[in-house]
């Protein structure tokens, strides 16, 4: 059974208009989103800036969605109770940037939220094994973080690969549900491949606000998962 896995589309704000957030929030849930993916970025792990709590909780009483926090900062700790408390839902972090990941994974969880890593494109997978209990999601960069807008990185599907195998062998030995989300240019001439590789949660920044109609891309979105589920099935 490899797509027992429930789907689902994460658009990422870093390509909303920062100027409408809370609007873009709202269209982007009602286009059919499951989850809003919000890109922190704090100059230092990544040569970007981006948004932080204050933004999430201004944003939280817009939507009933889950906000799923993609945190590119270095130290990670101290922000993730201010993240917790100003609503988050999912918070995931680069375990390099952390000097003791599976202390973090504990305290995201502590805080209520559901707890990732992030791995980068050079990044091993190996991060994972120890912490298996400790994870609701594991998140693979398909491109380096930092910007919106850059090419998907083809090896990506290989690992992909590799993380669903571990996954569903934790899984098979008793332990609970990991999502495996993917993250970098996410489009609809990919994503069905990306789907037959394995993942199962997808974030799209510019190929979702960079149209016109977001139902109409998320609707596209969906149809060619759908195609990648029968492709491999
Ligand atoms: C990159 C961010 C991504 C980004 C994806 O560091 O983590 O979430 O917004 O944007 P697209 O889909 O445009 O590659
Ligand atoms: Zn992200």
């Amino acid at each position: 059974m490899p797509f027992a896995q429930p789907t689902r589309i994460a658009p990422s704000l870093l390509a909303a208009d920062f100027a409408r957030l809370g609007e873009e929030v709202k269209n982007v849930v009602a286009s059919g989103a499951d989850w809003i993916h919000f890109d922190v970025m704090d100059n230092h792990y990544v040569p970007n800036l981006t948004m932080g709590p204050m933004v999430c909780e201004a944003l939280r009483p817009h939507t009933d969605a889950p906000i799923d926090v993609h945190l590119m900062v270095e130290p990670v700790d101290a922000i993730i109770p201010q993240f917790a408390k100003a609503g988050a839902n999912i918070i995931t972090f680069h375990p390099e940037a952390s000097r003791h990941p599976d202390r973090t994974l504990a305290l995201i969880r502590e805080h209520g939220c559901k707890a990732g890593l992030v791995f980068n494109p050079a990044t091993p997978l190996d991060w994972m094994d120890h912490v298996m209990e400790k994870l609701d999601v594991i998140l693979l960069m398909s491109v380096n973080p930092g910007f919106g807008g850059q090419a998907f990185i083809p090896e990506t599907l290989r690992k992909l690969a590799l993380a669903r195998g571990k996954i569903d062998a934790w899984k098979n030995s008793g332990g609970q549900g990991i999502a495996l989300e993917v993250d970098g240019g996410v489009k609809i001439d990919n994503i069905a491949a990306i789907r037959a590789a394995g993942a199962d949660t997808f974030v799209a920044g510019s190929a979702i606000f960079g149209q016109p109609d977001y139902k109409t891309v998320i609707d596209a979105l969906r149809a060619e998962i759908a195609k990648g589920e029968s492709l491999s099935a």
